[in-house]
């Protein structure tokens, strides 16, 4: 097995390849004067299973062209099987079209990185899991949930723990997690009752006296989470924390949640997290890195991964 990183996220390739026992192989990815990107693999990899670890994370373009590129490299070196490794797979949020004449970017994304070589790809918490379908090529969709209940049984009292869906949209994946730790489920309902007035957060489940805790798969702007956080407050909540796989956490959302009622925010290192998130008053990384090491280990002895779940 051969793992390469680029540049999206270094320390969580260096940690799975800890996990692993082995090194990353000498990869170059550097950059032309006029930004295009140049890579070199500086290691055999002619008849090696390859694992390229790249999410296509911020600044998502030029990380995703890496990954291709990566790939192309590595399929052209002659690499006998090559697995995308995309612990963050954006542009996932773009999987329908919500208009005419808009695009399906999720399945773009696929369609190119099928064709740059990859014969398999590995991710975590796809923001839909039917995105699945968007490639022909088998795709394992790990879930963050095994490493955040271990988390949660750390730092909170289960008794009292009330698991909260910020949206409609997230029941499934925040059913799925209070299953595992036998806890209810409440759900956030935003609603514009007519148009022009504000949403109204209607909550579905009786949050009083409860820690409430918020599960979703990508916090970006934090806007969704804390006005959740508030109106969960408002209904009597006791705190109100958050376990989100993917902290995007674009331009100011570090001091959006910095400011908000949240005791915590819990993301995983999907995403390398930035400066300002490591120093954040509230917001704790925990790593995927020996999930993913495990996922790694079992594609290439051909073992199952969805056993890791059950
Ligand atoms: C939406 O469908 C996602 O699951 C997240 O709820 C959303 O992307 C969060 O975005 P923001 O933090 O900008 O509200």
């Amino acid at each position: 097995m051969k793992l390469i990183s680029g540049n999206a996220n270094r320390p969580l390739a260096e940690a799975i390849a800890a996990y692993l026992g082995q090194p990353l192989t000498k990869c170059l990815v550097r950059r032309f004067a006029d930004m295009e990107i140049f890579v070199e693999i500086q290691e055999n990899v002619r008849g090696e299973d390859v694992f390229i670890i790249q999410p296509t994370s911020f600044p998502a373009n030029d990380h995703l062209m890496e990954l291709l590129i990566i790939m192309d490299a590595a399929r052209r070196a002659s690499a006998r099987r090559i697995t995308a490794v995309v612990p963050y797979f954006g542009y996932a949020r773009q999987d329908r079209k919500p208009g005419p004449r808009t695009p399906i970017t999720a399945k773009l994304v696929a369609n190119m990185i099928e064709r740059a070589g990859a014969d398999r790809v590995l991710t975590i918490d796809l923001h839909a899991g039917q995105i699945q379908g968007f490639f022909d090529i088998p795709v394992d969709n790990l879930y963050a949930a095994p490493v955040m209940v271990q988390d949660l049984k750390e730092h909170y009292d289960l008794e009292n723990v009330m698991v909260v869906s910020p949206d409609v949209g997230g029941v499934v994946r925040a059913r799925a997690l209070a299953k595992r730790i036998g806890a209810p489920l409440a759900i956030v309902d935003k609603r514009r009752e007519r148009p022009g007035e504000s949403e109204v957060m209607n909550i579905i489940g009786d949050v009083k006296g409860r820690a409430c805790i918020l599960v979703d798969d990508i916090v970006d702007s934090g806007g969704t989470l804390c006005n959740a956080a508030e109106a969960l407050l408002e209904h009597g909540a006791l705190e109100v924390s958050a376990y989100i796989t993917h902290g995007v956490l674009s331009g100011g959302a570090v001091a959006r949640i910095a400011a908000s009622p949240l005791k915590e925010l819990v993301i995983t290192d999907s995403i390398q997290p930035t400066e300002a998130v490591r120093v954040a008053r509230n917001i704790r990384v925990i790593s995927v890195a020996e999930l993913l090491g495990e996922a790694v280990r079992r594609t290439a002895e051909e073992r199952s991964v969805s056993s890791l779940f059950y």
